[in-house]
Formats: structure tokens, C-alpha cells, sequence
């Protein structure tokens, strides 16, 4: 069972699934647009690409002839995948999930349309007067996303007509792809969100870890904790959507799928047909297998026995406040020093304000209340500082 992976990203999320493999004794060649990504290191080699350029990918696909490509990151040119399933290759967890969540519009037809997924009401625009309508439609306050986009680059909240001009060009700015359109959807005043991560396997049921609880700010999460509270119907709620937007999505792996909790039940949001960063908190040793780890599991058909909760725990991103081709940390010791705290640094070659270099963990008992183990990963995420 020696198989050979190409990944395609390789952030710290990369990194640690490729940590996983190795451990099994899989082979990973990783990918990603600069030298010296995270995963790189870790793996058995790299490919430097522009992954939105698919005669690039096409190269590398032929040259290492892997059984599985795994992607980690949407901005990949993933009609390609389609043609990569054709020669028997495995993509993961399948060309259509990948090329689905790529495009918002894809994902949330897919999801309110044919699925019937109760989401935030929503439109589409691809002018500024189309926009204009669309807010009219769906009422404000009202949350405008570039189709294409991830890490809330392009978002902005409308609340006033006066918005509305700002929105469009803030989302036309932030828009990844050649075609600017976007999604506007009514705001969800929701009480909290959760990342539900859903196993999907070739030989066995889909499952599901607890709920995980996170915090974002600018579009990127800061907190994230295990288990999140939920009541039973909303939990019950929000595992029967994600069974059902996963196997629509077919194939066999982890996907992050979020939703809002709000007054009046649950929404689908989105989701990652992969280990979402919310769940970097299963690296603090909450369950019997880390998300990366049941990543894994499921692509190698490797059958799971059950995932078990087994800590309360949290995560807290370490975040870079300067531009820097050499940045280093400070506090790490006073970090190492704390009980049930561990960290890590994720290895990225450079720095800018607010990239995320690396995250505080922790956890306790089943016993202890989730906001508790929060705060300790917090006050301790802050004795880290990143130099330039
Ligand atoms: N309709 C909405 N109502 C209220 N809040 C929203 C809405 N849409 C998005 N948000 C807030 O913005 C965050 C980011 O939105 P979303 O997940 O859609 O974007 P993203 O750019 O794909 O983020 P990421 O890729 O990091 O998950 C959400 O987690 C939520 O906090
Ligand atoms: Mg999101």
C-alpha cells in the first residue's frame, strides 16, 4: 500500500496531512506557488507552479503519474480534474467536489436549488447595477462575496445604499479569476458558527466528529474550540445537510462544512472538500485521529473504527504584523512552558501583516467548559510575537 499523492497547496494544513501520510509510509510530492511552502520540507519532493494554469498542471500531473491528487487550496484550474479522473487517477475527495466549491455560485446551487439546504437568501451580480438590485432583493444588512475568493478577500457588509458602490469595488479587487461576479446574501444573525468535519468513506458510513465552535475576524478564523455547543435537533440538523451535500459531491475523504446556529435553526453556509483550519484544533489531541489523519484514512480506503472525542480543546492562530523575508519568534519558550499548551510554528519563508505563522493548542478534560480551554490558547497565542 505505497501510493503516491500529489498535493496541490502546500500551506500547514499541506503540511500536517503530509506529516500523516508519511507516518504510514505513503509517498507526497507537494505543490504550491513558491519555494519552501510549509508541506514542502516534509514531503519526498516539490513542484514549484501556478496551479490556476492547467497546461502547468497537466506537466506535473504526467510527470509523477500519482494515484491520488489531493488538493488543499480552491485556486487551482479544477475543470482539469475532470480529465485527471478519466485516466484513472483519484482526485480527492472528487473532481466534481473540488470544481464545485471553487466557485461559490456552484456550491450554493447545488446546495438551496437541487439539494433544498435552508442557506441566507441570495443573489448574484456581475455589475454594479445588477448589485444594486440584487441588495434591493435580499434586504440589508446584506454580505457581498467575489464567487471566486476564499479567507474573506473581496467581503464587505452592506448596510446602506451608500455601500453599495464600495462593495462592488472592494469584491472586484478581491476576486481571484478572470470573470467578476458575485454573491450577495442576506445577513444571518447568527448566535455562533460551527465546522462540522464529515468523514466520507468508499467502504463505510459517513462520519462525523463533534461540532467545532471558531471565532473570525477579517474573513480568517482567530479561536476555534472542540466540542462546540449545540442542541441535539441543530447538531441532528446540520449532520443530515452535510451527509446530504457530501454525497452529492461523491468520493471519499474529510470535508469542513460550515454552518451559521441562529434564533431560527441552522444554514448551510460552505463548505471545504477538505481538513478545513477551524479544525487545526484536532491537533490538540481532542480525538483518537486528527483531521488530517481521517483525511488520509478515507482516501487510502482505510476503514475507521469510530471517531472518539476524547479532550476539550482549543486553537488560537499566531499571526505576523509585518512584511519580512526572515521572520523569526519570540516567547515560544514561555509557551512550551505552559501545561496542556502546545504549539506550532508552521515554517513559512515570509511574513505579512496578519498571515498566519503558526497556532497555539490546548486541552483538557471532557469535563472542562470549551471557553476556558479558549482562553488559555488565546493568552498564550499572544506570548508568541513574529519579528521581521
Ligand atoms: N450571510 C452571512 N451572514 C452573516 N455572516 C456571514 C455571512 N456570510 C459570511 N459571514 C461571515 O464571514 C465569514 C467568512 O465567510 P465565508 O466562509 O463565506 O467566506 P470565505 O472567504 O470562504 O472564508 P473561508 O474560506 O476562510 O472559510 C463567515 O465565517 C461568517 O463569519
Ligand atoms: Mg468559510
Amino acid at each position: 500500500m505505497n501510493k503516491k499523492i500529489l498535493l496541490l497547496g502546500s500551506g500547514e494544513l499541506g503540511k500536517e496531512f503530509v506529516i500523516a501520510a508519511q507516518r504510514i509510509g505513503q509517498t507526497v510530492i507537494a505543490v504550491d506557488s513558491y519555494e519552501n511552502a510549509p508541506a514542502m520540507p516534509v514531503a519526498h519532493g516539490f513542484e514549484v507552479i501556478n496551479m490556476l494554469d492547467g497546461d502547468a498542471l497537466d506537466a506535473i500531473v504526467a510527470k509523477h503519474k500519482p494515484d491520488f491528487i489531493v488538493p488543499e487550496i480552491e485556486a487551482i484550474r479544477t475543470e482539469r480534474f475532470y480529465d485527471y479522473e478519466k485516466q484513472g487517477i483519484t482526485v480527492v475527495p472528487s473532481a466534481k467536489a473540488a470544481n464545485f466549491t471553487m466557485n461559490r455560485k456552484a456550491i450554493r446551487d447545488l446546495a438551496a436549488k437541487e439539494l433544498g439546504l435552508k442557506t441566507a437568501n441570495y443573489r448574484y451580480a456581475t455589475t454594479a447595477g445588477e448589485l444594486q438590485k440584487a441588495v434591493a432583493e435580499v434586504g440589508m444588512p446584506c454580505v457581498v462575496k467575489p464567487l471566486m475568493s476564499s479567507s474573506g478577500k473581496g467581503q464587505s457588509t452592506i448596510k446602506s445604499e451608500a455601500d453599495i458602490e464600495t462593495a462592488w469595488n472592494y469584491a472586484v479587487e478581491g476576486s481571484r479569476g478572470d470573470v467578476v461576479e458575485v454573491i450577495v446574501e442576506a445577513f444571518v444573525k447568527f448566535n455562533s458558527e460551527i465546522t462540522l468535519l464529515t468523514v466520507t468513506q468508499n467502504n463505510g458510513p459517513t462520519l462525523f466528529c463533534a461540532p467545532i465552535g471558531h471565532r473570525q475576524e477579517r474573513g480568517d478564523y482567530q479561536e476555534s474550540w472542540q466540542p462546540a455547543r449545540i442542541s441535539d435537533k441543530d447538531l441532528y440538523e446540520a449532520q443530515d445537510m452535510a451527509e446530504k451535500v457530501t454525497e452529492a459531491l461523491g468520493g471519499a475523504g474529510l470535508f469542513g462544512v460550515e454552518f451559521f446556529l441562529a434564533d431560527d435553526g441552522v444554514y448551510f453556509s460552505e463548505l471545504s472538500p477538505r481538513p478545513h483550519d477551524t479544525g487545526m484544533v484536532t491537533l490538540a489531541g481532542t480525538q483518537n485521529f486528527n483531521e488530517f489523519e481521517l483525511h488520509l484514512r478515507a482516501i487510502l480506503s482505510l476503514p475507521i473504527f469510530e471517531i472518539r472525542l476524547e479532550k476539550v480543546g482549543a486553537s488560537a492562530v499566531i499571526l505576523a504584523s509585518e512584511n519580512s523575508n526572515n521572520p523569526t519568534f519570540t516567547g515560544i519558550e514561555n509557551v512550551a512552558g505552559l501545561p496542556k499548551t502546545d504549539f506550532r510554528i508552521f515554517g513559512k519563508p515570509t511574513s505579512r501583516p496578519y498571515r498566519r505563522m503558526g497556532v497555539v493548542l490546548t486541552n483538557d478534560t471532557l469535563e472542562t467548559d470549551a471557553a476556558q480551554v479558549v482562553e488559555k490558547a488565546k493568552s498564550a497565542a499572544k506570548l508568541i510575537t513574529v519579528n521581521s
